[in-house]
């Protein structure tokens, strides 16, 4: 096996052939990639255990991203996103960020906050005082409801608390949740210190609940390319670095651009997200709330220039489990996670804000040069054509040719199949056939 994340003209051949090469390359066989995915990798019976008044399954297509490289280790980076480019973009931008050395990612430890409220304190300065002084006793307490998670090396690690009233107070229990997303650990322990913490206090307990601005599980990465690896055919290396530079400032200094720029993000992160099984609401909840930790909502991810290198960094919390969870009942998130062999938790966080950085940059190279539809439109126009019936090889044709007349409806889609057919037709008169 040759774990690589190099394929070229991997989106040339069929899904089957496909499955073989990511199975070669990861060491999984063929075959249990068919199994974890077909039909979307659950039954109803099995999405009847997960949530309520089932009635089926929904599925989503899961793809790879390719060339992706993480600190000097290559993955095959499972994708679930409906949107058409965003695979391919990610994976063109990853080739890119592979020609300047690849991604460098860093992740905190996987601590969480619980968090207590404290309602009709009568004096809350004093009240964070005495909850801060008997920290370690509220550490024992915590740790004392989450045995399996201190034998396996996590627990509770600190207490912090903020007056947020004159009569209302916030306490935080930090926990280390190791390699789980670690949602009920953390509940319960918020459930567990409560009482105390409001005796403590001196005020009655609010709601008791994690928080998810994670923002002391952060992950950073970081990407250099070079100039020449980004010129178009109609722009040089270093005009296109002005555009992208161009775009982060817009973004720094406008939060309606923000909002776009940091969705474009999300796109690479929930698709990773989802396909691991992890819970892309919370991530998404963390990502917004630390972009406007300011008070200005921010980019996460932003652009600068060192000589004729782009330098790119991503932070973000990222509240991402490798254990517990839909994982243990989903086969296609079990799939996802032996297909990009990380080892814990903060190494798939990097991952996930890896690919979220190479998405971020696809998009803003594309705003910067040929304008975002000219590569929308040529993906947009495959779904037209499935749409109005095409199959197999003729996607890429009808896609090709509604392009070309740019025409890319379903009518334009109809029309380039009857002209297919006909010309399928001519071809097969002409062989006798
Ligand atoms: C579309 O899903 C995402 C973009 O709008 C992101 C951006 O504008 O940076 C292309």
């Amino acid at each position: 096996m040759t774990r690589t994340s190099r394929f070229p003209g991997f989106y040339k051949v069929t899904v089957q052939e496909r499955r073989a090469l990511v199975g070669d390359a990861t060491g999984c066989d063929a075959a249990d990639l068919e199994r974890a995915l077909e039909g979307g990798g659950i039954e109803a019976e099995t999405a009847d255990k997960f949530v309520e008044n089932v009635l089926g399954t929904y599925g989503l297509p899961y793809g790879v991203a390719l060339n992706v490289r993480v600190n000097g280790k290559d993955h095959v980076v499972p994708m679930v996103i409906e949107e058409p480019s965003v695979v391919a973009a990610a994976s063109n931008a990853a080739k890119m960020v592979r020609e300047g050395g690849g991604f460098t990612a860093e992740a905190d430890p996987p601590v969480m906050i619980a968090q207590i409220q404290i309602r009709d304190v009568t004096d809350a300065t004093a009240g964070v005082a005495r909850v801060l002084s008997h920290a370690e006793e509220l550490v024992r307490m915590a740790n004392g409801a989450v045995g399996g998670l201190v034998a396996r090396g996590g627990g509770a690690r600190g207490v912090e608390a903020r007056v947020l009233a004159d009569d209302m107070i916030v306490v935080h229990v930090l926990v280390d949740c190791q390699d789980a997303m670690g949602a009920n650990l953390v509940n319960s322990i918020a459930e567990v210190v409560a009482d105390r913490v409001a005796e403590l206090a001196g005020g009655r307990v609010g709601l008791r609940i994690l928080s998810n601005l994670a923002d002391k599980r952060l992950v950073r990465v970081r990407c250099r390319i070079p100039a020449s690896s980004l010129a178009t055919d109609e722009m040089k290396g270093t005009d296109v670095i002005d555009g992208i530079l161009n775009a982060s400032r817009f973004a720094q200094l406008d939060p309606y651009r923000a909002a776009t720029h940091n969705k474009g993000i999300m796109n690479g992160i929930d698709a990773v997200v989802i396909a691991t099984g992890n819970d892309w609401r919370a991530v998404e909840a963390g990502a917004h709330a630390y972009a406007a930790r300011s008070g200005r909502y921010q980019p996460l991810a932003v652009w600068s220039r060192d000589g004729d290198t782009l330098v790119g960094v991503v932070e973000l919390p990222m509240a991402l489990g490798t254990v517990g969870g839909t994982l243990r009942v989903h086969p296609a998130a079990r799939l996802s996670l032996r297909l990009l062999a990380v080892t814990d938790a903060q190494e798939l966080a990097g991952i996930a804000a890896a690919v979220g950085l190479a998405s971020n940059l696809a998009a803003v190279r594309a705003l910067a040069t040929d304008g975002i539809q000219r590569g929308h439109m040529g993906l947009h126009a495959r779904s037209v054509a499935l749409a109005a019936g095409a199959a197999g090889k003729q996607v890429e044709r009808v896609a090709a040719m509604i392009v070309e007349a740019r025409d890319i409806t379903l009518e334009g889609a109809r029309k380039a199949l009857n002209v297919l057919a006909a010309e399928d037709g001519d071809a097969a008169s002409a062989v006798g056939d």
